[in-house]
């Protein structure tokens, strides 16, 4: 019986060690949504129960290779057990009742972090390979960055144009994945201003590593603020060819891309680009007219740049006017 205790003794003490022990690491970043307090509540009652199993497997078994180690001189075998019934009852009971409380905490965790206001804004959200979009259909813009106000729920109508993607914000602490054809909704109410970022966590790609975008979170006037500048530009840039390039840019996500100020990413960049000789990958150069630029959207793959993957790009079916005013954009690009 004294064996019992001390072992009882040991695994209580190591368990609360190492609870403590994991939760002085951090393992999470802050919380920023309502969601995350009830997925936090749920992990912590996680990391309790696997303190106390590591416990309880680990130091019974330290235990034992010390205390009843073989003794020098001893030859003989062990006491012989033949099966512990009310042992073998507890350790199928015992456990089976943990997993029924799990799932019963996940699946109130769950109902809480899905539960959905009906006054909910609604945000499109457009993965592709490998940009976000984000679209705010009340307002009529277009963004590369999610700006969410405080404490109102938001609910993100996500479409993928090609693979699985998946819309993670750790702070946030929910993630969907993003599938092809369908429509998956992501229900969010932030509750910390802040700036974040949304990762893609589905390997969709060469590029997959750089699928981020800012997600900031503001009070409610800089919200508003963020959404009359927003208006406001892109009905100044719908009165111009260049403007209304700009905007096509920006909604079929070539800026994941390709860069305006001349800095290296998955495409070449379309900084001082017009006009330019460009190196072509079977060594003939070609001059960047309407005419190569216009080929270039349509039939990405007709001539591909020097020292880039190649087709990696996918064909964009713009109209011809479409294409002239991106041209038209590009142009102002030096
Ligand atoms: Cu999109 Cu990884």
């Amino acid at each position: 019986m004294g064996h019992f205790l001390v072992v009882g003794i040991l695994v209580i003490v190591v368990a609360v060690l190492t609870y403590f022990g994991l939760d002085a690491v951090g393992l999470m970043p802050v919380q920023a949504s309502a969601q995350s307090v009830s997925i936090d509540w749920l992990w912590n009652w996680e990391i309790i129960a696997i303190s106390f199993l590591f416990s309880l497997i680990v130091v019974p078994m330290i235990y034992s290779l010390i205390v009843f180690r073989r003794k020098k001189g001893e030859t003989g075998d062990g006491e012989h057990i033949e099966g512990n019934t009310p042992l073998e009852i507890g350790w199928t009971v015992v456990p089976l009742l943990i997993v029924l409380v799990f799932a019963y905490m996940g699946a109130y965790s769950l109902g809480d972090i899905r539960r959905a206001d009906p006054d909910a804004l609604v945000i499109n959200v457009k993965a592709q390979q490998w940009v976000w979009t984000f679209e705010y259909p009340e307002y009529g813009i277009i963004s590369k960055e999610l700006h969410l106000p405080l404490n109102q729920q938001v609910v993100l109508k996500m479409q993928s144009t090609d693979v699985i993607h998946s819309f993670w914000v750790p702070e946030f602490r929910i993630k969907q994945d993003v599938v092809p054809g369908r429509v998956t909704e992501y229900r969010i109410t932030p509750t910390l201003i802040g700036d974040y970022k949304v990762r893609c966590a589905e390997l969709c790609g060469s590029s997959h590593y750089s699928m981020e975008s800012p997600v900031i979170v503001d009070s409610q006037a800089d919200y508003d603020a963020w959404i009359t500048a927003q208006s406001a530009i892109a009905a100044e840039a719908a009165k111009t060819p260049e403007g209304q390039g700009q905007l096509l840019t920006v909604r079929n996500g070539c800026i994941g891309c390709h860069s305006v100020d001349g800095a290296r990413m998955t495409g070449p960049t379309w900084f001082g680009l017009y006009g330019e000789n460009v190196e072509l990958a079977d060594g003939s150069t070609v001059v960047a007219d309407d005419a190569y630029l216009a080929e270039s959207i349509l039939n990405p793959q007709a001539k591909e740049v020097a020292g880039f993957a190649p087709t990696v790009m996918p064909p964009f079916a713009l109209s011809e006017t479409e294409i002239a005013n991106i041209v038209a954009y590009l142009k102002t690009l030096k």
